[in-house]
């Protein structure tokens, strides 16, 4: 088939079009500026704001399925800068909606545990959203416009969270600066009072294909199969990478001055997903064999 990934130069994005070029689809990359993955598939540099480029080329593409991973994902950055959040957050998804309706393809909208106020977590998939702070509304809103503007046959919500792989994009990601800094032989603090699913890039990019490939339409949860505190998890990164405990500082949120509100006891529950699809969400013991992986592959 025929599959538009936007964000291909990001850390999902670009798991995402090496899984879907892997399984002999065609597939359009779309990110801004030049292309930094390379592989069997055709790039478009467009900027998720502009819309009139967008369009056409999807227009011209004609894609079956349109999967969304990119977007403005610094949650501070977003606080700071809430008319480009807003731009790539929501105008860049009404634009892919209507490029759905128009084309005909299914579009897989990539979302947020943000959409969640993180008070009761972990999340049903049907629990009643509360986003707080800028990046949590702009993903929250581009929840809605995809379902204001398709048929509910047409569209997938698939929220993820704490994502992380090795090496960086660029940007850095939680796994990564975890590993590094640990690697160093220097302190991390770590939040034990934040409770998160955390995934692995290659995990979710996985989970995607799927939900694209049968264009399974509704609200879908695809993230790691695990929800604790922050702290925890890096105990578990210590042990699986040989690193010493003692180097994690646990620390409160309210420790720190943050430009956006984070999710206290967040969490995505992934029963639907376990049942329903044969990509699995992986247990943190599955997550960090395959992360250990990638740095043995790229120190
Ligand atoms: N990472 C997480 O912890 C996390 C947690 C929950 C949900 N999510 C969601 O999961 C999805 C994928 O996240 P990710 O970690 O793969 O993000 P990422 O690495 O930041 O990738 C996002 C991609 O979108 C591109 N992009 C940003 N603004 C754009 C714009 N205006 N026009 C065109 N492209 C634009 C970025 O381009 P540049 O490379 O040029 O910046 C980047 O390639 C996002 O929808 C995010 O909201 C992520």
């Amino acid at each position: 088939m025929r599959v538009a990934v936007t964000g291909s130069n990001g850390l999902v994005g670009r798991r995402l079009v090496q899984q879907l070029v892997s399984a002999g689809h065609d597939v359009l990359g779309l990110s801004r500026g030049e292309r930094r993955v390379q592989g069997a598939f055709a790039y478009a540099a467009v900027d998720l704001a502009d819309g009139a480029l967008l369009a056409k080329t999807l227009g011209d593409f004609k894609p079956d399925a349109i999967v969304n991973p990119g977007g403005m994902t610094d949650v501070d950055g977003c606080e700071r800068d809430p008319i480009a959040a807003y731009d790539a957050n929501v105008t860049g998804v009404a634009t892919l909606a209507k490029a759905a309706r128009s084309t005909g393809a299914h579009l897989v909208h990539v979302s947020t545990d943000y959409v969640f106020d993180g008070d009761a977590g972990p999340y049903q998939v049907d629990a009643l959203p509360n986003p707080r702070g800028t990046y949590a509304i702009t993903k929250h809103a581009g929840e809605q416009t995809v379902k204001a503007l398709l048929p509910a046959a047409q569209w997938t919500i698939a929220r993820t969270a704490v994502v992380y792989g090795w090496p960086s994009t660029g940007k850095n990601n939680f796994g990564f600066w975890l590993v590094s800094t640990l690697a160093q032989g220097k302190q991390v603090p770590l939040f034990q009072d934040q409770w998160v699913s955390t995934s692995h890039a290659t995990n979710v990019a996985a989970m995607l294909k799927e939900l694209a490939e049968r264009k399974l339409a509704g609200l879908w949860h695809t993230c790691g199969a695990e929800v604790m505190d922050r702290v925890s998890f890096g105990h578990r990164v210590c042990e699986r990478f040989g690193f010493d405990g003692a180097l994690i500082k646990p620390s409160r949120m309210a420790d720190v001055k943050l430009a956006s509100p984070r999710p206290a006891k967040s969490g995505l529950d992934v029963t639907k997903t376990t049942q329903a699809l044969d990509a699995k969400p992986w247990p943190v013991a599955r997550a960090l064999d395959e992360l250990y992986r990638e740095r043995q592959e790229n120190p």
